[in-house]
């Protein structure tokens, strides 16, 4: 490695950082991160936080799993690469593909299609989902409905159904038929509903609205987190994905649903979706598939979508995939990772450690003005929305946003800045005491701010 000053002065030179100002970042740079053990990560400076971030919603079983760097090693030496585009395959695939319909079964998953990550997932779903229509001899259904606030990776499909203008205006025009209904967010919504069972029965309503109004046989699928995560954390009610899901079987309309941050365990359950209740006809899924030790995302397609494709003639074929799709090493994470997240039981872990969290937040924002809001409760994704005026709900400044990050990493924490929404998905290994220092750390940046 080069030493710290080449690191710092090329830090961001040569490399442009995704989703910031390029020159922000040459004027502000960005941590570097040189190491990282169990839960906590360090600095180019020696410090070290614990990381309430998880590398980025996907290091779930922390960063000292030795089994899968193990499965990682050997992988390469036996077969670092070999397509798996029809024609060839390879163990590690196949093993692979086994061990993640096994472990999505009881959400009705039947296939597995791997990608490179979880904008590739959500742009095979939606592919697959109007040629799912195509083979049943409704070529018409090519719209998708979605979330506002949804976040679904940076493809032009997925921008497309994106939920958050920041990821789209610069890149218009995107994908045509592509309509969003208002998010089950109580804290702000165009209906001013705070009681989240009844704002879902609006949204429901909205959905139907806009199904009518477009006519069902147009829409493909409709796209929804089963918690939204880059969005702030929004937790619907329970009700909100059975209601959905519910409209979406009534006119013929897929179900996806977007796991790539809430699939495999971060919720407390398996699925995101499994949470609600709700079988979906096709999964995206990424970041915990690999707990981010190689870049994988999987499509998942439930058994109705499945039994149509494989049932359909040559239109059935899937003219659609990546060079790294059932990559051999990344294969071999996945099968690793996912024995060890049942070894281990992350998500009952999720669920008492996310809890904790929760109420430690909780306390905070009974103590400072400054928390607007405060969601999660489910699994360890917790979102704080500060607002600068509480009555008004006027956003924070972002000014004061990065003063509190900036304290609270150096109070011991790692936190993640989404807008003026403060975003936790810690790893789901994390113990009692490492969350104990978050909830220190962010009340040492709101007593900064
Ligand atoms: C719900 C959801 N979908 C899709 C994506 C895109 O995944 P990736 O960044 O791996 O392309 C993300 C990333 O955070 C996500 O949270």
């Amino acid at each position: 490695m080069k030493d710290a000053n080449f690191l710092k002065e090329n830090n961001a030179r040569q490399l442009w950082h995704p989703m910031g100002h390029p020159r922000e970042m040459q004027e502000q740079p960005p941590k570097i991160i040189t190491g990282a053990e169990g839960v906590k990560i360090t600095d180019i400076d020696g410090h070290t936080a614990v990381d309430a971030v998880g590398g980025l919603w996907c290091v779930n079983l922390g960063y000292s799993n030795q089994v899968v760097k193990d499965a990682i090693s050997a992988q390469l030496q036996d077969l670092p690469y070999y397509s798996a585009f029809a024609g060839s395959s390879n163990p590690a695939a196949i093993e692979a593909a086994y061990a993640v319909q096994e472990f999505f079964a009881e959400d009705g998953i039947e296939r597995v299609f791997f990608t490179s990550g979880g904008s590739d997932s959500v742009e095979t779903c939606m592919r697959l989902a109007r040629q799912y229509h195509r083979l049943r001899g409704e070529p018409t259904r090519t719209k998708f409905i979605s979330l506002k606030k949804g976040y679904h990776g940076t493809h032009f499909g997925g921008a497309s159904v994106n939920g958050n203008n920041r990821f789209r205006i610069n890149y218009e025009p995107l994908l045509p038929g592509c309509f969003h209904l208002p998010a089950p967010y109580p804290y702000r919504n165009p209906f001013n509903e705070t009681d989240p069972a009844k704002l879902a029965q609006l949204i429901a309503q909205a959905f139907e609205d806009e199904i009518a109004f477009q006519g069902a046989n147009t829409i493909a699928a409709l796209i929804m987190e089963p918690i939204l995560g880059a969005g702030g954390v929004i937790v619907p009610d329970a009700t909100f994905m059975p209601l959905m899901r519910e409209i979406c079987d009534r006119h013929g309309i897929l179900l996806i649903s977007d796991e790539v941050i809430t699939g495999f365990g971060r919720t407390g359950h398996w699925s995101g979706a499994r949470h609600w209740g709700v079988k979906p006809d096709m999964m995206s899924t990424a970041k915990g598939i690999t707990s981010g030790y190689f870049p994988v995302g999987a499509a998942l397609i439930g058994g109705k979508v499945a039994e149509v494709f494989e049932s359909s003639d040559a239109e059935g074929a899937i003219y659609h995939g990546y060079t790294y799709s059932a990559h051999p090493v990344g294969a071999a994470a996945v099968t690793a990772c996912l024995s060890e997240t049942l070894r281990l039981d992350t998500k009952t872990n999720a669920a008492a450690r996310g809890a904790q969290l929760f109420e430690g937040v909780q306390r905070l924002a009974k103590k400072y003005d400054i928390i607007g809001d405060v969601r999660g409760g489910h699994g360890l994704m917790t979102g704080i929305e500060l607002v600068s005026d509480k009555a008004a709900k006027t956003p924070m400044d972002m000014d004061t946003m990065k003063r509190i990050h900036q304290t609270a990493y150096e109070a011991g924490a790692m936190v993640r800045l989404g807008a003026h929404n403060i975003l936790m998905s810690p790893p789901l290994t994390i113990t009692e005491p490492e969350v104990n220092v978050i909830v220190k750390a962010l009340d040492a940046g709101f007593a900064a701010a």
